[in-house]
């Protein structure tokens, strides 16, 4: 992401990322560079173990993981985290489309900023359970008058403005849950955002975006869909199901515990049959005083394959079942832990009938190599979002300089205006 000025006032500024997920705990931190460059300083990674497909089920081991990964992050980057950009998932998490209309009251039937946030106002104003809240409105066309398809009205002459929009609303109590767990490990929630929208942001590039495409984020616990349709989110759902799945039947069926299967899984895994040698074999590790043994590594594929294949198989028909599956012109984006198994975009492909990549966080300065890898898409997305959110806000928070002693200011003042936004549209 390559900003053209300098900005003195994120120049001082961390933007931390918080990705609460079933099977990790991962904490990013990212500053803007003298050259105006948001780059990754910092990043730390800790097992979860308070996660149920990708809801808060233990308080204290959550803000447990969540303490040591943003301490792990903060000794990376020397900076200190007072708040940070909480991912939100689970299978609670629902997407819907709606529109709303207003009459343009600007002068000269000029449409203003005004009319715009009225017609958005407009298109949330749908009914949710008492038991829901809305976590984003994200516009994705407008029609002014008869005509549509337009990204940005603004200034345009009309009589009637509609926008078309997607409304992202999930349980209250699971995003209370998870402010609660970032709380009590004495962090501040600058705001809660839509893990796939954070992966989403981290991975897929313009084209795809327009020509509509489909992101999947193989998770530990959950797989989480996002649909992209004429550059805008236009269908999320979560499969309650993740690479958890794949580790679980592998370990019943090799008879080995579930760390030595995930172990296995990792180092030897391969999902796509026709890629595997009929020769090779693997060492499954003895348990209870038994002796390790081999088995063809055809045999362990098969397991996995079944799993994903089922799994890709979910979230096809469920695209499907809503008709729209003809969207999905620019291919499957594979992301998350689980597209990092051998075979993966292979077997996505016999199942999907498109083009199929398996995306990594690209766009961001100053990433490390080794974070330049699909578990850290929803993290850095997350960073790339707040720090999109912040610059948003820039025009009305003055520069702060750093004090007296040259130590540099913390990122705790933005918190009331991020809240007020957020009140605002998110
Ligand atoms: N090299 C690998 N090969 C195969 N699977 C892998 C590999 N690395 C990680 N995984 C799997 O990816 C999953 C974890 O992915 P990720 O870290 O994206 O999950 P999460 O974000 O914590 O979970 P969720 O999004 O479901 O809440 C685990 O099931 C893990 O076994
Ligand atoms: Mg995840």
């Amino acid at each position: 992401m390559c900003i053209a000025s300098r900005r003195p006032f994120l120049s001082d500024t961390i933007i931390v990322g918080l990705d609460i997920g079933t099977a990790k705990t991962c904490a990013v931190i990212g500053e803007y560079n003298d050259a105006g460059v948001l780059e990754i300083t910092g990043v730390g990674t800790v097992p979860s173990t308070g996660l149920r497909k990708g809801v808060v089920v233990n308080i204290e081991a959550t803000l447990q993981a969540v303490a040591k990964a943003i301490e792990a992050a903060e000794l990376m980057s020397g900076r200190e985290v007072k708040e940070c950009f909480v991912g939100v998932a689970g299978a609670n998490i629902e997407g819907i489309n709606s529109r709303g209309v207003v009459a343009v009251t600007g002068k000269n039937r000029e449409i203003s900023r005004e009319d715009m946030t009225r017609v958005i106002e407009a298109a949330r104003a749908v009914v949710i359970p008492m038991d829901r809240e809305v976590l984003h409105v994200i516009p994705q066309s407008y029609i002014v008058d008869d005509q549509k398809g337009i990204r940005n009205p603004l200034d345009m002459i009309g009589v009637r403005l509609e926008a078309e929009v997607h409304i992202i609303t999930g349980s209250i109590t699971t995003a209370q849950n998870l402010i609660r767990c970032v709380n009590r490990a004495g962090f501040k929630a600058s705001g809660l955002i839509l893990q796939s929208l954070a992966a989403a942001r981290a991975v897929l590039n313009n084209d795809e975006k327009e020509l509509g495409c489909l992101l999947v984020d193989l998770g530990g616990g959950t797989t989480d869909v996002l649909m992209y349709a004429d550059g805008a989110p236009y269908y999320t759902t979560v499969i309650g199901a993740g690479g958890a799945q794949v580790t679980n039947d592998l370990s019943i069926i090799l008879n080995v515990p579930m760390e030595a299967a995930e172990r296995l899984k990792k180092d030897s895994g391969i999902c796509f049959l026709p890629h595997v040698d009929p020769e090779e074999r693997v060492i499954v590790p003895g348990v209870g005083g038994r002796a390790p043994r081999e088995i063809p590594r055809l045999e362990m594929a098969s397991v996995i394959q079944s799993r994903m294949e089922e799994l890709f198989m979910m979230v096809k028909e469920r695209v499907e079942s809503m008709g729209y599956w003809r969207h999905v012109k620019g291919g499957v984006i594979l992301t998350g832990g689980g597209s990092q198994m051998q075979g993966a975009a292979d077997l996505a492909y016999k199942v999907f009938g498109v083009p199929v990549r398996v995306g990594s966080p690209a766009s961001t300065g100053g990433l490390i190599e080794e974070y330049r890898n699909p578990v850290y898409s929803t993290a850095v997305g997350l960073v790339q979002i707040g720090a999109e959110r912040l610059i948003a806000l820039e025009g009305d928070e003055p520069t702060r300089k750093p004090d007296k002693k040259g130590k540099k200011a913390k990122n705790g003042g933005v918190g009331r205006k991020i809240s007020d936004w957020f009140k605002e549209f998110f």
